[in-house]
């Protein structure tokens, strides 16, 4: 490991079929307005809204309602929860949701008292939270993006045609999450997959920087193979809870930070996923689904030495009589095979994107430096336009 680095995590996980009971544990910590903060309604389908209700009622609340909030929140939706925290006079927020919810609690935490624009302050500028905070708790019914147990908040502006993702500090996360793998079972398979990779990615994005030998790389790989034997269960049996507990908690780890420690992280795919999603509010992970392949083929030769390990150590490919190019492009055709064989999105022309769109979308790709390799304009449209080909 080198570098310097410090390693916190303030999050309290309550995991498992049991896992709500913890509500009754954390809420009276809390004051007595509370903002609940949902989507757009599944949870009324399945139940758990009126459960999380009875709760908050048995522990004395004032429930104050946030609803609606939806997949890629908005920074219209933003300044409304804002209204709403503020008007409720909240001094908790609950988030009962996916990735969006609980990156849209996090966001009206901060901002309900931030005296200057919020999406100016944190989203564009990327300041620190210099103002009082709400505090937040979580229960997920979705997995994929972390937000549960780390200090990310994504937030999109069609005005501007720009996603843009703030890591908050350990102040913003939440102060605990609710983990029951059996809520995620009724995810329809498209959301269910898209988190998946959303995971793959996560852990891929870390694991691609450095050349160092590295604990972290070590740990990311156990991740990896976990994620792919349980995703192929999930996929054929979604009500399966070995595979799906295993995939909720895998999720948490690959994005709380633990396994950046000592890397310097790469997270392009993040970047022109994020740009393709400002402009056609697709889904998340098929976002990143679409531009990974022809993204990694592009980098490989800048980070061959790894490229060769990941087909290795997490896609077992046999490495007897074969160059390191040959091994390494083994390894991402195993991860094609298993990104097709569980129903991923291949191409961003599948999820709306049209040539016109390109150079837009390369611009709006915020370019950082940790990876393998520093991509300019020209190579983001072109790695656009292989995937528009797939
Ligand atoms: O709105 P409802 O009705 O709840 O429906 C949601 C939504 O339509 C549905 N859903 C969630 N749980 C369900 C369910 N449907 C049935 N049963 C359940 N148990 O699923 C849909 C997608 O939900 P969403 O929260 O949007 O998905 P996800 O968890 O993937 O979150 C995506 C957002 O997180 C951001 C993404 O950019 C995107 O905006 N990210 C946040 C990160 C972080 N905090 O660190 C990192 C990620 O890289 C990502 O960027
Ligand atoms: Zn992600």
């Amino acid at each position: 490991m080198l570098g310097n680095f410090t390693y916190s995590n303030p999050t309290k996980l309550y995991f498992g079929k049991e896992s709500l009971n913890g509500l009754n544990e954390e809420l009276p910590k809390y004051g007595k307005n509370v903002l609940l903060i949902y989507g757009g309604g599944s949870i009324k389908k399945t139940g758990l809204y009126d459960e999380v209700i009875k709760i908050l009622k048995d522990n004395n609340k004032e429930i104050f309602e946030d609803a609606g909030v939806m997949p890629n929140p908005t920074v219209e939706k933003l300044y409304e929860g804002c209204e709403r925290a503020r008007k409720g006079n909240v001094d908790f927020i609950l988030a009962v949701g996916g990735g969006s919810v609980c990156d849209y609690a996090k966001a009206v935490s901060v901002s309900v008292y931030s005296e200057e624009d919020p999406w100016d302050k944190y989203f564009l500028r990327m300041e620190d939270v210099d103002n009082k905070i709400i505090p937040v708790g979580c229960v997920l019914t979705m997995v994929g993006t972390g937000s549960e147990m780390n200090g990310g908040s994504v937030i999109t502006n069609h005005e501007s045609k720009l996603k843009i993702g703030h890591v908050f500090g350990e102040n913003v996360f939440p102060k605990f999450s609710i983990m029951n793998p059996v809520y995620t079972f009724t995810l329809p398979e498209y959301q269910m997959v898209a988190g998946f990779f959303d995971i793959m990615s996560h852990i891929l994005e870390q694991y691609f920087s450095g050349e160092d030998d590295n604990t972290s790389d070590y740990l990311m790989e156990g991740l990896l193979k976990s994620l792919i034997h349980s995703s192929k269960i999930a996929v054929k049996n979604p009500e399966d809870y070995e595979a799906r507990s295993n995939i909720m908690w895998t999720a948490t780890w690959a994005l709380n930070t633990l396994v950046a420690k000592g890397k310097s992280t790469d997270w392009m795919v993040h970047m022109i996923g994020q740009s393709v999603g400002a402009y056609t509010d697709a889904t998340h992970g098929m976002t990143l689904a679409a531009v990974s392949i022809p993204y990694y083929k592009h980098i490989m030769p800048y980070g061959l030495a790894k490229f060769k390990r990941f087909a290795i150590n997490v896609w077992d490919v046999n490495p007897e009589g074969k160059s390191d190019e040959q091994i390494a492009n083994e390894g991402l055709e195993c991860m094609e095979k298993w990104m097709k064989e569980i129903g991923l999105v291949m191409s961003i022309k599948e999820l709306g994107a049209t040539e016109d769109m390109l150079d837009g979308i390369a611009k709006g790709t915020f370019i950082l430096e940790g990876g393998y390799k520093v991509l300019n304009h020209d190579e983001i449209v072109d790695i656009l336009k292989e995937s528009m080909k797939a």
